[in-house]
């Protein structure tokens, strides 16, 4: 049981993405975005968040008159937000109702090894666990949770398994600026109404659907009020989101681990699967658009704007501008590492029963449970290297802590980050080598791996160990 489940997928030769595919209007579109559900917390106490989260099948109306089996956290889709604050004691019991053994992981957040549903942590079917981990002072930002079973991620995924978590600062900058939450998910039916398999095609590029969902909707209509901060994930398997409103300026104000140091003014921002970002969104005067604009994962050169997806529409409403503070939060560079260490991503063709077979290599292995991939020491500052050997872009994702971009490498050329931030994941472009510096806060095993989830599912994963 050491290897992935899903290692080395056939190259297919036909057409291998499913004929029988729902229309792409058929989930109706334009309703007002709703707000995410929430996690009532149970516990009377101040600074503790205490729960119940339970994983099981539920059936949907994602299209009128039609019924899609899926999976959900207590049946909600996304997941039910988990909003706590800086300094809370978390306490989720997970209840798993699941025909398969599932975790749950803290996608970002500083939780001990062992209550990060790490896939040598499972929950069988029809099991429950604890989980419980306390939120650190300079932790508020903008986390997600989901499943992270060996070899099963992708599925629990794509069936719908994933939701938010927020943690907030009592001193928070832009408090005073109403919140919108923007989950944005793929989904991919069939006429059924079914949620397909993974195709060979799907194993190799990683899963795209026909429908860009926001909170579960397909193009809803937000309304901004005067100015906004926006909260976005992207929680697609494998769909780079490079996001636009239509060409106006927004503010980043933050990226996954909570707040940059001071709002920077952007039109368009790439967000790859597993990020988070923070922005300030004022009121557009004309009704505009949010787009997914085209973007060109493998180089090929055959994107172009009429590949560009609007996901929302965009509505202004006068009111309240309040103002953006010139300073948002300190984020202090991390200092000289005491070491280093490389991370190669790569891919390989090889011929296996007759057949091509792609694979994805974490420093030319598969994940193997068994196996120790590298090694830190607790609250020492590393610099790693990750280099991009591949010839698509690939997500890099590092478990149990926030780390700096210091540099990216393209071309022999080091082009130093533009502004400090913290993030978990890192887009990496084809044949380059993007610099971090982290520190780890707990002894354990961390896992870093590809977030495109069919390649982390196949075993672009390797595993740290902190002592
Ligand atoms: Cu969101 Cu190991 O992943
Ligand atoms: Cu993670
Ligand atoms: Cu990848």
């Amino acid at each position: 049981a050491a290897t992935a489940a899903h290692e080395g997928h056939a190259v297919p030769d036909g057409a291998a993405v499913p004929s029988e595919l729902m229309p792409d209007t058929a989930i109706p579109g334009g309703m007002p975005l709703r707000p995410l559900v929430r996690l009532p917390n149970r516990s009377r106490r101040s600074g503790l968040f205490r729960a119940r989260l339970v994983a099981a099948p539920t059936v949907v109306e994602m299209v009128p008159g039609v019924k899609t089996a899926a999976w959900a956290y207590n049946d909600s889709l996304p997941g039910p937000l988990i909003d706590a604050t800086e300094g809370d004691i978390v306490e989720i019991l997970f209840i798993n109702r699941l025909p398969s053994a599932t975790t749950v992981h803290w996608h970002g957040l500083p939780v001990p090894p062992d209550q990060d549903g790490n896939p040598s942590d499972p929950v069988p079917p029809g099991a429950e666990r604890l989980y419980r981990f306390t939120l650190p002072e300079g932790s508020a930002g903008t986390y997600w949770y989901h499943p992270h079973p060996h070899g099963s991620t992708p599925e629990q995924v794509f069936r719908g398994l994933a939701g938010t978590f927020i943690v907030r600062s009592r001193h928070d900058p832009l408090a005073h600026l109403p919140e919108q939450h923007l989950v944005i998910s793929d989904l991919r039916l069939a006429r059924n109404g079914a949620i397909p398999d993974n195709t060979e095609l799907d194993w190799m590029n990683g899963r795209e659907g026909q429908y860009v969902l926001i909170n579960g909707q397909r193009e809803p209509e937000i309304r901004v009020r005067g100015r906004q901060r926006w909260r976005v994930w992207n929680a697609c398997s494998a769909r780079y989101l490079r996001l636009s409103l239509g060409g106006r300026p927004f503010w980043l104000v933050g990226t996954d681990g909570g707040l940059i140091g001071a709002a920077r003014r952007m039109t368009e921002l790439l967000l790859a699967p597993g990020e988070r970002a923070e922005w300030i969104v004022d009121a557009p005067d004309t009704e505009t658009k949010l787009i997914a604009l085209a973007y060109d994962r493998q180089k090929m050169g055959d994107v172009g704007p009429e590949r560009d997806i609007v996901i929302a529409t965009v509505k202004g409403v006068s009111g309240d501008a309040g103002a953006i503070p010139d300073t948002l939060r300190p984020v202090p560079a991390l200092g000289e590492p005491a070491s280093r260490k490389r991370v190669q991503f790569s891919e390989t063709m090889s011929m296996e029963n007759g057949r091509h077979e792609m694979k994805f290599l974490v420093n030319g292995k598969t994940f193997d449970m068994a196996r120790i991939d590298l090694v830190s020491r607790r609250g020492r500052i590393e610099e790693w290297d990750i280099v991009n050997a591949s010839h698509m872009d690939h997500p890099f994702h590092l478990h149990g802590t926030q780390f700096q971009v210091v540099e990216r490498v393209r071309g022999g050329r080091a082009v130093p980050e533009p502004f400090l931030a913290w993030r978990d994941t890192v887009n990496l472009a084809p044949e380059e080598t993007v610099r971090i510096r982290v520190v780890q806060a707990f002894a354990g095993i961390r896992m870093f791996h590809c977030h495109i989830l069919e390649h982390e599912g196949q075993g672009m994963m390797g595993q740290l160990r902190v002592e």
